[in-house]
């Protein structure tokens, strides 16, 4: 790990990461800013050769020198340790985003747990930097409407297990099983806890989190639900990832989440910004705007310097990145918004 109190300093020269699960939206973006400061990265993803997934990651600036993609898959350890050997930081993105238990609950949690091991048994892994979710931090029906949480809060696995909401509760288990491992193998462990990530795709294919924005726009959908969802942009999380990799201070889980927002102020934004698109005006089943949502305090990573993009640019980034990787076909707009300016 280096000393880096900037974020524009080629901070890694000279030193050598992993990234699991390299070619998901996320990680894809954290390669590219890991590439920029100067790192050697080893992406992990399941099969090197499949150029539909992976080209955007062999054409980013530096890869040719310095990114090698290796096959490796969350279920087996032995292929995670010969990603991880001789690395000195691991970023554990890889895992399903799905709702269905079958497909979530045992690479996220075995996944995880063979990671966390893997890192450990190579032994010149100094830090390892866990990509956890707020699914695994709000989901209590403690909660009231509009409570404030924070990084003290845990998700209710009977809760989540009642609500079927699988997702939550896999990522749940899995940051569970990572404390405790991490503990019990003496390794050093910082969970990055980011809300519904939106932003420009480097990928080609959609992934699950920008279809939520995607379905408001092409028709899928008529009407918004009545429930509210906290909102960060990509670039917002990979540099909460690298900038908790390389403070030497950072320990803990660091919330990574922008202001709540209900899907009906969503629809309204997304409505201004590209009014030739038949965004949604009404709550389903004819309901008013009543879910509030949690806020999230995204303090600690502020306090690291690690800022977050106003909603109405994430949901623009959004937008426009789907048009260019031709995703959503382009309509003539006579509308001119400044994303800035709007919450
Ligand atoms: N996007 C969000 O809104 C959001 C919010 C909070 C937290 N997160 C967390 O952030 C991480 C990345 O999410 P994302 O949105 O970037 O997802 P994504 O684009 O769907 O990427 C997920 C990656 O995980 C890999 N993966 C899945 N199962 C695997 C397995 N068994 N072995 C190896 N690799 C496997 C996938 O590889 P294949 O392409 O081969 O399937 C893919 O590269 C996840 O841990 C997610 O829980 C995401």
């Amino acid at each position: 790990m280096c000393l880096d109190n900037g974020a524009d300093c080629a901070s890694g020269h000279g030193h050598t990461v992993s990234v699991t699960g390299a070619s998901g939206f996320i990680a894809s973006w954290l390669v590219k800013l890991l590439l920029e400061k100067g790192y050697t990265v080893r992406g992990t993803v399941r099969n090197p050769d499949d150029d539909a997934k992976n080209a955007h990651l062999r054409a980013l600036d530096g890869a040719a020198e310095r990114l090698t993609l290796v096959p490796a898959d969350l279920l087996d350890k032995e292929s995670l340790a010969t990603a991880f050997r001789g690395c000195e930081g691991v970023f554990h993105t890889a895992c399903p985003v799905t709702d269905d238990p079958e497909k979530m609950i045992e690479p996220a949690v075995n996944g995880t747990k063979n990671v966390i091991n893997a890192a450990a048994d190579v032994g010149s892994v100094q830090r390892v930097v866990f990509t956890s979710s707020i699914g695994a931090v709000y989901m209590d029906p403690r909660h009231g409407p509009g409570d404030e949480v924070d990084e003290t809060c845990w998700s209710d696995l009977e809760y989540c297990k009642n609500t079927k909401n699988w997702y939550c509760y896999a990522k749940t288990m899995a940051e569970q099983a990572a404390w405790e491992l991490a503990k019990e193998r003496r390794l050093d462990l910082v969970v990055v806890n980011p809300s519904l990530v939106l932003g420009p795709l480097l990928q080609q294919a959609i992934n699950a989190s920008t279809w939520h924005i995607l379905k408001y726009l092409d028709g899928s959908v008529q009407t918004y639900v009545d429930a509210a969802q906290a909102y960060v942009h990509v670039r917002d999380v990979a540099n909460a990832h690298a900038r908790v990799y390389e403070e030497p201070r950072a320990c803990g889980r660091y919330l990574c989440a922008g202001p709540t927002l209900h899907r009906g102020e969503v629809c309204r934004i997304l409505g201004k910004l590209f009014p030739e698109y038949p965004v949604p005006t009404e709550c389903k089943g004819g309901a008013g705007e009543t879910v509030k949502g949690c806020r999230f305090s995204s303090r600690r990573l502020a306090e690291l310097g690690v800022g977050v993009t106003p909603a109405s640019l994430c949901l623009y980034d959004t937008v426009t990145s789907l048009q260019v990787k031709g995703l959503l076909p382009r309509r003539t707009s006579s509308a001119v918004f400044d994303p800035v300016v709007m919450p």
